[in-house]
């Protein structure tokens, strides 16, 4: 059998009836809160756990260099065919070590968090936060949501708050630009999410 990066039980087995509901979606809707933060094409953006590079593919079609990091091959694959014209590179990596987007020794007008930082336990968390932080450029800027609610069957997902989040993003000098709520793209009942903003000054 496979052995998965933590986080990603069951997205494997759902990969496909995932990417038709991922792709129904609009990355403008799902990123509506936060969007008026984001910095101006050609800006380099990271997404992380881009799943079937929806946003990827809008956000590169707008103008934006984008890298997008799936560790779930099946999500992954889709995301390659569904998306074989966007000018997207990507990444078979995963959090929190994110060893390869480290090795590309680069940093990011954008990074991308979105519906993902809640698959990661408490101390996988703390232990993430300084690789993701030192992946913004200078004036860039982490965009996270948070799920909050009740976790799907098979999945692999931790109570995570804003007030902690804040604090990890802190202890690492970003500031934080935006702490609201959002609903649910989906509209699942109970499923409610936090939308986080932070910045790296100059
Ligand atoms: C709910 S989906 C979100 C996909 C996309 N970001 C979006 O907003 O629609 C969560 C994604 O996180 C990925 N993921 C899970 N654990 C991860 C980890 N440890 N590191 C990076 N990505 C992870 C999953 O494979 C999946 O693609």
């Amino acid at each position: 059998m496979t052995q998965r990066l933590s986080g990603t039980e069951g997205y494997a087995e759902e990969a496909q009836e995932l990417a038709v509901r991922y792709e129904r979606m609009r990355q403008e809707d799902v990123h509506s809160p936060v969007l008026h933060l984001f910095p101006a094409p050609p800006a380099s953006v990271l997404d992380i756990g881009a799943g079937t590079g929806r946003d990827a593919a809008a956000l590169a079609a707008r103008g934006y260099r984008v890298v997008a990091v799936e560790p779930t091959r099946e999500l992954r694959e889709a995301g390659q065919r569904l998306h074989a014209n966007a000018k997207i590179k990507w990444l078979d990596d995963g959090l929190p070590e994110l060893d390869r987007v480290l090795d590309l020794d680069r940093r990011f007008d954008l990074v991308l968090l979105t519906a993902v930082w809640m698959h990661l336990d408490k101390e996988q968390r703390r232990y993430a936060m300084p690789g993701v932080a030192s992946l913004i450029a200078p004036g860039g800027r982490l965009v996270m949501s948070l799920r909050h609610g009740p976790v799907p069957e098979g999945r692999r997902m931790f109570p995570v708050t804003a007030g902690e989040t804040t604090a990890l993003a802190d202890e690492q000098g970003l500031s934080t630009l935006h702490n609201g709520p959002g609903d649910d793209a989906q509209g699942r009942a109970g499923v409610t999410w936090t939308w986080l903003v932070f910045e790296r000054p100059r």
